[in-house]
């Protein structure tokens, strides 16, 4: 791991999107983090550790939209549970930053003032395709995917103001062949030059389709592009574009960041873009960036577009707040992807915390107090067991600094671990509870101080180590062991010291407490039961928002609601974004008829206009079942149904009262859009739309399945 030669340290996760709430991926590489920035500080080096939110951009926009909220109140909530999710896991981070903070904005501003003074940024145009969801920019025709996330990308059409990253790319390369440590781990160092090898073309660095962002200084109808914006919180959290004094002298003495820790699929930002334009503005480069891999379930990348979070609370709720920062660090090699498995959780807590080192640490302090009333004994003189241990104990710190410093954080934990299975073995092999009818009552005391005054400086030492990982099991065991209080003996580098013979006899023990309860069997279904439970409660809580936002848009318009834009207060002009109107999503249907789809020539048809898998996932199409079917008196188009979506009842009114009798449609499974805006016809009001089949020379059809599918469920 690179050190800034000063005894500083200064280290960083990536700020995360408030598009979504945290789960176990946002808490890998904080954890991680976490776990350097702790052993830094126990090292006795001046650490400055920073995570935050990363709160503008289109995709929050669209979002909060969504959800019927400002940009601001969106993030604030998503911000909130970032926050208390870090408390819980215990991260110690020294400062947190918003983009949407004050101290953010004047330095993303002042960042661009000087990349435009320096004569790096200028206007042009900008057509082409743009990843809303990953906020870059991607070469290639319309239609075209993302390359990282494999979505639709869209077409953007826009005056934008330019960086000229072409102007780096030799510089870039000569930097990354000077600074080999700069980024890794080697394959992202190798694509990422790759990349830079085939190519830099000027960067697009202000949007002005939408709003939620920092205004370009001089230029406000243009926004500083979300990745420039984001960037930048490493230095103005430190206090970067401050007039304050005090800010700068902090900025001074903690820039250049020693470690960016980031994901793997946002390497090219950060070790690309990110010493471009430092370059640029004259301020020194980061020094080293290192990228983890992805966390997996069911085979892909955790995410909540693909549906397959397990959040952190949950495992917590089961298994302590610690399992799953020894679990993560353990598990997973450092810069590849990795499965997260509930099954591999429970068994590795179980092994490696309950009956492993919690299961250690009892036996030794529980006979500490035994045979000894809780004081240390002599060991007296060493036998082979003894000087083996030892040396095996020596080993362990040998190998844990070093691998855990090179981020192979599984293999410094492998090596520790080993050492809790030996003390573990040498403890049995050498039974101090037991007492064999030919050794003498002398002898037998002698073992018993020898045997448990070894195994206990053993756990100390495994203690001492295991502390960023595990810090407050490891307090907790520092305390039984009467070694006082480890957050303080951090303040004080008790890492630098930690060596074979700390424990003094004659150290009073403090009574065992328990550490790590052994998982119950039905852990594993514990922790899935809460993730449904969770998902579902979601579900019902965007469905709510849903029908909150519904009611809101369907009040009669008050003087308030009818208020244009600029009799609002200032606060809620800039929270609130511009969104260009809405076209529907699909082909609106006349009134009272079913959704016609374009009837189209034989084979297949191309579908005009073409929208993106944003437009789709707008429309919320679900499985309901009609409870009632009625016709209308006067309208003879018009059927009147109720209809069960599991969650709700509602009443629709479709067109097809020519085309189907009413009682037959009784009990039939249907597609319905649940969240077109309800309409009033004839009097009645139609809180949805149902789907089918419009033929050109016949009836329509209504959509149905095959298969037996739960009412409410979600087609998409
Ligand atoms: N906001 C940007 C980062 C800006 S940094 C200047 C962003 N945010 S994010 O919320 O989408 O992702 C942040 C980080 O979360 C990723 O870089 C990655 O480290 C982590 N992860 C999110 N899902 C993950 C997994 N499933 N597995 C591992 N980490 C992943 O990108």
């Amino acid at each position: 791991m690179s050190q800034s030669s000063s005894n500083r340290f200064y280290l960083t996760t990536p700020i995360y999107y408030v598009n979504a709430r945290p789960h176990l991926g946002h808490a890998y590489s904080t954890i991680v983090c976490d776990a350097i920035a702790r052993r830094k500080r126990a090292l006795g080096i001046e650490t400055w550790f920073l995570t935050g939110t990363d709160e503008h951009g289109q995709k929050i926009e669209r979002s909060a939209e969504k959800a019927g909220r400002t940009p601001q109140e969106f993030a604030d909530a998503i911000y909130s549970e970032f926050r208390g999710l870090w408390t819980q896991l215990g991260i110690t981070n020294d400062d947190f930053i918003r983009t949407t903070e004050p101290r953010h904005i004047r330095g993303v501003q002042k960042l661009f003032a000087t990349l435009r003074e320096r004569g790096y940024i200028y206007k042009g145009s900008y057509t082409g395709q743009y990843c809303v969801s990953d906020e870059a920019y991607v070469d290639g025709p319309a239609g075209t995917l993302c390359p990282d996330c494999g979505r639709v990308t869209e077409t953007v059409s826009e005056e934008n103001y330019f960086f000229k990253l072409s102007a780096f790319e030799d510089k870039l390369l000569k930097f990354y062949d000077e600074n080999p440590n700069f980024m890794g781990p080697e394959s992202t160092r190798r694509e990422v030059i790759s990349f830079v090898r085939s190519g830099l073309k000027d960067l697009s660095i202000s949007r002005t389709s939408f709003k939620w962002g920092i205004p370009v200084p001089g230029d406000e109808k243009h926004v500083v592009y979300v990745w420039l914006d984001a960037l930048v919180n490493y230095m103005t959290a430190l206090g970067y574009g401050s007039e304050n004094v005090q800010d700068q002298e902090n900025f001074k003495k903690f820039w250049p960041a020693d470690l960016h820790l980031i994901g793997k699929e946002i390497s090219r930002f950060h070790c690309v873009y990110w010493p471009a334009f430092l370059m640029a503005a004259g301020l020194p480069t980061p020094r080293a960036i290192r990228a983890n891999g992805w966390l997996m379930f069911d085979q892909s990348k955790m995410s909540k577009s693909k549906g397959n979070i397990v959040r952190a609370e949950t495992v917590c709720a089961v298994l302590g707040d610690e399992a799953l920062r020894y679990y993560l660090m353990r598990e997973i090699p450092f810069g590849q992807d990795g499965n997260f498995s509930f099954d591999a959780l429970v068994q590795r807590y179980n092994a490696d915390l309950a009956n492993g080192y919690g299961n250690l640490v009892s036996r030794v302090v529980n006979m500490m107090h035994k045979f000894f009333a809780g004081v240390v004994p002599a060991p007296g003189a060493p036998t082979e067991a003894e000087i083996k241990l030892k040396a095996s104990t020596e080993a362990a710190i040998a190998a844990f600094g070093p691998a855990f410093d090179a981020f192979d954080f599984a293999e410094a934990l492998k090596a520790l671990w080993s050492l809790v299975a030996e003390t573990d073995g040498y403890l049995t092999a050498n039974a101090p509870w037991k007492k064999p009818q030919d050794r003498s009552e002398e002898d037998h005391a002698a073992l018993q101080a020898r045997v448990l005054a070894t195994a206990a400086e053993a756990i100390r030492v495994i203690t001492a180590l295991v502390y960023p990982i595990l810090p407050t099991a490891a307090a907790k065991v520092w305390r039984q062991l009467g070694q006082g209080e480890l957050a303080e003996a951090a303040q004080q580098a008790f890492l630098t010291k930690v060596a074979w013979g700390g424990l003094k006899p004659g150290t009073r023990f403090e009574e065992p407490a328990p550490l790590f309860p052994r998982a119950e069997k039905d852990a594993v279904e514990r922790m899935v039961a809460l993730e449904e439970e969770n998902n579902r409660t979601a579900v019902e809580a965007a469905q709510a928002q849903k029908e909150e936002k519904k009611l809101e848009e369907n009040k009669p318009a008050t003087p308030e609601t009818a208020a244009p834009a600029a009799s609002t207060t200032p606060d809620q002009k800039s929270a609130a974004p511009q969104v260009p109107d809405q076209k529907p999503a699909v082909p609106q249907a006349p009134e009272g008829q079913p959704a016609a789809p374009q009837v189209l020539p034989e084979g297949f048809p191309a579908a005009e206009p073409q929208i993106t898998i944003d437009d789709v996932v707008k429309i919320d199409l679900r499985v309901a079942q009609i409870l009632v079917a009625e016709r209308i008196p006067k309208a003879d188009k018009l059927l009147r149904l109720e209809v069960d979506l599991g969650y709700e009842k509602r009443q629709i009114l479709a067109g097809i009262a020519q085309y189907y009798e009413p009682e037959k449609l009784i009990g039939r499974k249907i597609v319905i859009v649940a969240n077109l805006a309800p309409r009033k016809m004839r009097g009645l009001e139609s809180n949805g739309m149902l789907l089918a089949a419009s033929l050109e020379n016949s009836s329509p059809v209504l959509a149905g399945f095959l298969e037996e599918v739960p009412l409410g469920a979600r087609l998409k």
